[in-house]
């Protein structure tokens, strides 16, 4: 059952998304991407941490077949002017020719993928697609889309199904929101 209030630290949230909407919603992405891609077998990269809740529920949607990877983001401070670098821990998989979608929980400004991206294409994939859970439509600054979208949300802080405030909360079934 959805609990009313959750209070996680310092902060309640309030429900906002229900498991069952939810897991409706990733059906309908299986099927579209399932249709997409046909027999042309997608690799999905999912980015962890955030994403392995929507990437485990979404690969079980597919209904052709597809593989799965994980990767972690690393970012450090380059030194260059561009700012903080970021880096892919565990992708050992071979991109070459192969049909990828990067999994993720939630686009928020963007800087997350768009720095990221250029890492993906570096190896030579046939195509790169995005899915992400949820993206954040007024808090983007960067040129990022993504290909399929589980919801568009206001620019409010969301926890659970995978999305932690600092650490916790990624095991509540279904979406909530930061109350107020
Ligand atoms: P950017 O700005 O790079 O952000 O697109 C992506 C990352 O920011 C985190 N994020 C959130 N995490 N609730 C969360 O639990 C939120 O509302 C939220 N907004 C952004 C998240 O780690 C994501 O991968
Ligand atoms: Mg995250």
């Amino acid at each position: 059952m959805t609990q009313l209030e959750v209070t996680v630290l310092d902060k309640t949230f309030v429900p906002f998304i229900s498991r069952e909407t939810i897991s409706a919603r990733v059906e309908e992405l299986g099927e579209a991407i399932s249709k997409d891609y046909g027999d042309e077998p997608p690799l999905m990269i999912a980015i962890l941490n955030g994403s392995f809740i929507f990437a485990a529920d979404l690969f079980r949607a597919l209904k052709i077949n597809a593989t799965i990877s994980f990767v972690k983001l690393a970012s450090y401070k380059g030194t260059t002017s561009t700012g903080s670098v970021i880096t892919a821990i565990g992708l050992e998989e071979q991109l070459k020719d192969r049909h990828v979608i990067i999994v993720e929980d939630i686009i928020d400004t963007g800087k997350t993928l768009s720095a990221f991206l250029p890492e993906i294409h570096q190896r030579g994939p046939a195509s790169v697609k995005i899915a992400t859970f949820l993206t954040k439509p007024d808090a983007l600054q960067y040129d990022v889309r993504a290909d399929y979208t589980g919801f568009e949300i206001a620019n409010r802080f969301v926890l659970g199904y995978g999305l932690d405030y600092d650490g916790f909360g990624r095991n509540l079934p279904d979406l909530y929101v930061l109350k107020g």
